[in-house]
Parts: C-alpha cells; structure tokens; sequence
C-alpha cells in the first residue's frame, strides 16, 4: 500500500492520530519531548499529547520543571509519537511557547480534583526527602483547598505549545524499506520531501 499523503503536515498527523486511538495501541497520546539547555546538554522524557492549538502540539506541566527551565533558555525542542502496533512514528521538531492562561486554566480545571491538588503539592524536578514529604504535602493542600470549590491554578503549572516546522512520518514496510516523507516548512509553505530509510 502506498503511503497516502495530505499536504499539510498537521492534517497528515489528524489522520494517523485518529487512527491511533481508535487501535489497539495502549498510550497513542504519549509522546517523547526532548529538549536541550542553552549549551546544548539535551534530555528527553515521556509528556501526554493534549490536542492541537493554532496548528502546535500542546502538553501540560510544571514551569518550574526541568524541561520548563531548558525551554526557557532554549525554545527549541523535538516531540516523538512512537506506535507499535501501527508501525507508525512521526517525528516533530519546531519552536516552543507558552499557552495563553486561559487555555491552560480551562485544561487544569478539566482535571479530577485530586490532580488538581497534585500539582499544588509537587515542586516537579525537584529533590525531596521522602514520599511521606509529598504525601503530607498533598493533605496540607486537601486541608486548604476544603472550602474552595474551585482551586486556583497555581502559577507555576500550564500548556506550552510546540509550533512545528519539520515533521517526518516514518512507516514500517518490508525487507527495511520503510516509508519516510518529511514536511519541512518554508516561509508560509510546507515542502514534502522522501527520504531513505
Ligand atoms: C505516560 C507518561 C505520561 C506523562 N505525562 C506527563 C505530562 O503530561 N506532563 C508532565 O509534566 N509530566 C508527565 N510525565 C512525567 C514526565 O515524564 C517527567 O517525569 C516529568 O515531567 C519531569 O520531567 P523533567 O524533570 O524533565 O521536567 C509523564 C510520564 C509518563 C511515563
């Protein structure tokens, strides 16, 4: 079967998404985000896709976390969907910023509750004592949170967005001569290139 290409890379990614979550694939929203500091000391980790906005991938976290930190140095940064049982993978790199607050309050208040309290009571990446630290955290943040019907969204947690402008999808084919096909963007177009495998 040939690979059956849309001209917009994003509606390219629709598509193999869609067909991600209805497969069998266990986690078709997880997703490997690698960033790098201003001296180019790089690390990657596992963050959940939360959908499109104007055309960039968007995930949740602490602005306080490692990965917060390099991409405030460096805005530059790689997003990798893998899904085995599709033999799919797409590979993302481009330009990250900050979600408006509003998108971010709606996501975090979209969350169960104990989520939300969860993000209060973790300093992400950062070094602690014990589990019984955090433990004792989240009832301190119970504990204040118990009259509030809404709880606040910390300051410190929210969306980025990562803005592409290379993405290469990548199908598994016999004998090792898997499909590529790479969207790299030029100006306000998207060239479609084939590469070897
Ligand atoms: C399946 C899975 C989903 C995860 N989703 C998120 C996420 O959406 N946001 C997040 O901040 N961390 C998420 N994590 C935790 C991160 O992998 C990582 O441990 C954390 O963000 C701290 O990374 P950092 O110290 O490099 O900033 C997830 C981990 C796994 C295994």
């Amino acid at each position: 079967m040939n690979f059956d290409k849309l001209e917009n890379p994003i509606e390219q990614f629709t598509r193999w998404y869609d067909e991600a979550t209805h497969s069998q694939e266990a986690k078709p929203d997880a997703m490997t985000l690698a960033t790098a500091d201003k001296q180019g000391h790089s690390s990657a980790r596992i963050v959940l896709f939360k959908g499109l906005y104007q055309e960039g991938f968007c995930f949740y976290t602490n602005y306080n976390s490692n990965k917060s930190q390099n991409l405030a140095e460096n805005p530059h940064a790689s997003i990798v969907f893998y899904w085995p049982v599709l033999g799919k993978q797409i590979c993302i790199q481009g330009v990250v910023e900050k979600l408006p607050v509003s998108e971010s309050e709606k996501y975090f208040h979209s969350r169960p509750r104990q989520s939300q309290i969860g993000a209060w009571s973790s300093k992400q990446s950062q070094t602690i004592t014990s589990r019984t630290e955090l433990e004792n955290k989240f009832e301190d943040y119970q504990t204040k949170f118990k009259e509030c019907e809404k709880i606040p969204l910390p300051t410190y947690w929210g969306g980025f967005v990562l803005k592409p402008t290379r993405v290469e999808f990548w199908h598994d084919r016999a004998h090792r001569l898997h499909d590529r096909f790479v969207y790299v963007r030029q100006e306000s177009q998207w060239i479609i290139q084939q590469l070897a495998p």
